[in-house]
C-alpha cells in the first residue's frame, strides 16, 4: 500500500460526509427553477478545490456558473483536464423514492440520492485524489485542470462557449471523465464509444380551442390523432427508423468488434429481468449490446395532448405534441438527421394543423482511439484501484462535449465510469456503490502517477 492509499483509507469516512453535503443541494438544471441551488453547488465545489490548494475560479456564464481550477504545469509531464457536471436531473416521480432524493441515505453499501452516480459522486473521486496528492506529496505529478459545469443535462451550451472563446485556457493532452458505468459489478470498464443525440419537440396546433368531439369530430383534424400518426411513422415495430437516408452514414459493426462484444459476459435474459420486462423488440440480427451501443434509435421521451385526468372526457384537443430523440452512432451527423426529419414531418402534416418542430439539443457520437498510451496508463490505474483490469466497452448514453474537446483542444477523452448500470441514473432511487466510490478515488490517485510518464 502506498502513502496515498493510506491517506485515502484514513480519510474515506470524511470524503463520504463531504459528498453527502454536495448531494443535499438540489442542483436541478432541467426546469430553470433551481438557479440558487445550482450556484450553491458550484460555489461549494469551488471552495473544495480552493482548499485542496488549486488556483480556482467560478466563471460566470449566461447560464449556470462553471467551476475551473488548475495546478501548476509540470515540465515533461502532460496536462490532464478533468471534466464533470454538478447539475442533476429532476427527481420526479417523488413518491417512488424510498428515501428523499436530496437526503443522502446509506442502504446495503450504497449511497442513495439524486446525483450520487450522475455525476456528483463520480466527479468527486477526482477531487479527493488530487487532495491526497497535495496533502501527502505536497503537489501533483502532472498539471490538472478541473472543468466542472452545471448544464450537462441540458446540452452544455455555456461551457461549450467558454471553450470555443478561449481554447488556450483549457489546453490539455488528455481529458478524464467519470460519468459513465462499469460493465458489471466487479468488472470495471473503459468506455471507448458513446452514442450521439438529436433531441426535438413537435408541437401541433389545431382548432383555436378544445372542441366537443361529438359535435366536431370527423370534420376537424385532431392534433392528438396527428401526433400519434406522425410519431408512429418515424420508426417501425422493430425500432428501424423510417426517415429517408437515416442509415446512410451509419458505420457498420465490424466482425472484430462484434466478436469483442460477444466475448463480454452479457446475459440478455438477466438484463431484461433487471429492467422488469418479459421480452423485447429490436432491430433484427443484432444482440442487445449491439443495439444499445452501436445502433441508432428513435424514442419518444414524452407525449401530450388531450384529457389526462380521471374518467372519460369527450374532447377534441386544440393542441398536442411530443418530445423525442434519436441516439446516433458514428458517422451520423445530427444536423443532417434534423433536416431529413423536418422534410418527412412537414410532408405528413395535414390541413388544419400548424406544426412547429423545435430542435432542442444535439451531440455527435464518439469513438476514441484504443491505441493511446493514456489508455494504457488508465488501465493500470484501474487495476490498482479496483483489483482487476478493465474491459473495453461502448455505451449508449451521450456526453456531447467530448466531441468539442477533440475539435477545439485536440484531446481525446478517457471515459472512466465508476458507476453501475443499475444505479438508476435519471430515475427514482439513484444510487452509487460506496465501495466503487472509494475504488474510484484510489484509481484516480494512481492515474495521476501513471499519466505523468505517458507520452503519445
Ligand atoms: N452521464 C450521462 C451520459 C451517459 C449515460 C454516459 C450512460 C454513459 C452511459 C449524462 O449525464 C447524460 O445523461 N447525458 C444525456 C445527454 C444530454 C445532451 C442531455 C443523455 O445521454 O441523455
Ligand atoms: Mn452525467
Ligand atoms: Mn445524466
Amino acid at each position: 500500500m502506498t502513502d496515498l492509499d493510506l491517506y485515502l483509507e484514513q480519510h474515506g469516512g470524511r470524503f463520504e460526509e463531504e459528498l453527502c453535503h454536495l448531494l443535499r443541494i438540489a442542483s436541478v438544471s432541467t426546469d430553470g427553477l433551481h438557479g440558487a441551488e445550482l450556484r450553491e453547488a458550484a460555489q461549494w465545489i469551488a471552495r473544495q478545490l480552493q482548499d485542496v490548494g488549486l488556483a480556482t475560479e467560478l466563471i460566470e456564464t449566461a447560464g449556470n456558473p462553471v467551476v475551473y481550477a488548475e495546478s501548476p504545469a509540470v515540465a515533461g509531464a502532460p496536462t490532464a483536464l478533468i471534466y464533470g457536471h454538478y447539475d442533476v436531473q429532476p427527481p420526479e416521480p417523488l413518491e417512488e423514492w424510498l428515501s428523499p432524493p436530496f437526503e443522502p441515505t446509506r442502504r446495503d453499501g450504497n449511497l442513495f440520492a439524486r446525483g450520487t452516480s450522475d455525476d456528483k459522486g463520480q466527479l468527486y473521486t477526482h477531487l479527493k485524489a488530487a487532495e491526497a496528492w497535495m496533502r501527502v506529496r505536497g503537489g501533483l505529478p502532472l498539471q490538472l485542470k478541473f472543468l466542472i459545469e452545471g448544464e450537462e443535462e441540458v446540452g452544455s451550451s455555456s461551457v461549450s462557449q467558454l471553450i470555443v472563446q478561449d481554447p488556450q485556457r483549457f489546453a490539455c493532452d488528455v481529458v478524464v471523465i467519470s460519468d459513465s458505468t462499469q460493465f458489471a459489478p466487479g468488472q470495471p470498464a473503459i468506455t471507448y464509444g458513446l452514442r450521439g443525440i438529436a433531441y426535438f419537440e413537435l408541437k401541433l396546433a389545431g382548432p383555436k380551442h378544445d372542441l366537443h368531439s361529438g359535435s366536431f369530430g370527423g370534420a376537424v383534424t385532431n392534433p392528438a390523432n396527428c401526433v400519434a400518426r406522425m410519431m408512429a411513422s418515424l420508426v417501425d415495430e422493430c425500432g428501424r427508423v423510417q426517415i429517408p437516408g437515416f442509415y446512410d452514414d451509419v458505420a457498420p459493426l465490424t466482425d472484430r468488434e462484434r466478436g469483442q462484444f460477444a466475448a463480454l459476459q452479457h446475459d440478455e435474459t438477466l438484463f431484461l429481468q433487471q429492467v422488469g420486462v418479459d421480452g423485447a423488440t429490436g432491430e433484427e440480427g443484432f444482440t442487445a449490446l449491439e443495439r444499445r451501443w452501436a445502433r441508432p434509435t428513435c424514442d419518444i421521451n414524452g407525449l401530450y395532448g388531450g384529457y389526462q385526468g380521471e374518467g372519460a372526457k369527450t374532447v377534441l384537443p386544440a393542441r398536442a405534441g411530443a418530445k423525442f430523440s434519436f441516439r446516433l452512432v458514428p458517422h451520423q451527423d445530427p444536423a443532417k438527421i434534423g433536416s431529413a426529419l423536418r422534410t418527412k414531418l412537414e410532408a405528413l402534416c395535414p390541413p388544419g394543423i400548424q406544426m412547429e418542430l423545435i430542435a432542442m439539443h444535439t451531440g455527435s457520437p464518439v469513438l476514441v482511439p484504443l491505441d493511446s498510451p493514456y489508455l494504457t496508463a488508465a488501465s493500470r490505474a484501474i487495476q490498482h484501484g479496483f483489483g482487476c483490469p478493465p474491459v473495453f466497452t461502448r455505451e449508449g448514453g451521450s456526453i456531447p462535449i467530448v466531441t468539442l474537446f477533440r475539435e477545439k483542444l485536440g484531446a481525446d477523452s478517457l471515459l472512466l465510469g465508476w458507476g453501475q448500470e443499475d444505479d438508476n441514473a435519471h430515475a427514482p432511487n439513484e444510487k452509487f456503490n460506496l465501495a466503487d466510490f472509494h475504488r474510484g478515488i484510489r484509481a484516480s490517485a494512481h492515474l495521476w502517477n501513471e499519466l505523468q510518464h505517458a507520452r503519445p
